[in-house]
């Protein structure tokens, strides 16, 4: 079985040291209990990931043209955004699925290295990068669930197989994950078995296992039809109160709104606002961004 560990994540409980972590990491991974969840701890508003001045193109294409943001621990950041406006580029450049020709990936404190310029430059430390592959743990629109696994192989396979760690430890965890999204009674099914809402909470599940520094949601919820949409939109505001750290890029504006800490507005592969939910969508100061609530507004 072949793992992409870019879909996967591991935790970093412990204060960041580029040698130690990867390792230590593995060591700490303990049950879901209320201590294990994120809090509010003295270093809360570090920086998670920080994107500088980033430059993007396919080909001729500029899809992200000088674009910075900053996660910070414990904090939901949503991107939001007219469909092309780079929001899905640029959440896979946080976790270097994609390469970008300018401008910095910084994961806690680390920037990422690099090698060549412009349309040539790649990560230059694979280490560095599966570090931080396996510390941002991606949510997909489609879920991406593997077929030929039930729902609680498809939760342990990446911790077991990717991290190395013992089957029946982390066999707990991913019940317990599964547990706490609503679908522990689905364990045994396969994927096909699921509805979309409960396959995206799967997922979900998922990336949780892999006990990440923070998760990446490409529209986790566009894919579903409303009222699985609930179900989903449930799990995430249940994670945005326990103050995970969250980049998350949705067309469901109300979502946005709820559960963000802070939201960007892409425009064109340019930041044209950005700023505290209730600023934002209460006193929307572009055109551009009052057009685009408007559109998006429920009927
Ligand atoms: N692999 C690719 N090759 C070439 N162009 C691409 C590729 N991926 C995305 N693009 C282009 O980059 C631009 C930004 O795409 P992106 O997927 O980031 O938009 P988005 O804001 O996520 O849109 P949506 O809301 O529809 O998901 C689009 O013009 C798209 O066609
Ligand atoms: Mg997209």
């Amino acid at each position: 079985m072949v793992v992409h560990v870019n879909d996967h994540s591991v935790i970093a409980n412990s204060r960041w040291n580029p040698a130690r972590c990867f390792m230590e990491n593995l060591e700490k991974r303990s049950p879901v209990t209320s201590d294990s969840m994120p809090s509010r701890a003295p270093d809360a508003t570090a920086p998670v990931i920080e994107i500088k001045n980033l430059y993007k193109s396919y080909g001729p294409l500029e899809v992200l043209k000088g674009v910075s943001i900053t996660a910070p621990r414990g904090h939901v950041v949503s991107l939001i955004g007219s469909s092309g406006s780079g929001k899905s580029t640029l959440l896979r450049c946080c976790n270097l699925l994609e390469d970008s020709q300018h401008g910095e990936v910084i994961f806690k404190d680390e920037k990422v290295k690099w090698f060549g310029t412009g349309q040539a430059r790649r990560p230059s430390d694979r280490k560095q990068v599966t570090r931080l592959r396996t510390n941002l743990s991606m949510v997909f629109q489609q879920f991406n669930l593997w077929s030929h696994m039930t729902i609680l192989q498809n939760v342990m396979e990446a911790p077991v197989t990717v991290l190395g760690r013992d089957a029946k430890e982390v066999e707990q965890l991913a019940r317990d994950y599964l547990d706490k999204v609503g679908i522990g009674d689905k364990a045994d099914a396969w994927p096909a078995q699921l509805s979309g809402g409960q396959q995206q909470r799967a997922a979900i599940a998922r990336a949780l296992c892999m006990q990440p520094e923070a998760l990446l949601l490409d529209e986790p919820t566009s894919a579903l039809d409303p009222e699985l949409q609930q179900e989903v939109v449930r799990v995430i505001k249940d994670l945005a109160g326990e103050h995970r750290t969250m980049i998350l890029v949705t067309h469901d504006m109300s979502l946005a709104r709820d559960v963000s800490d802070h939201v960007v507005f892409l425009h064109e592969g340019k930041i044209l606002e950005e700023g505290a939910p209730d600023i934002l969508f209460g006193a929307p100061k572009s055109d551009r961004l009052r057009q685009f609530l408007s559109a998006t507004a429920p009927a």
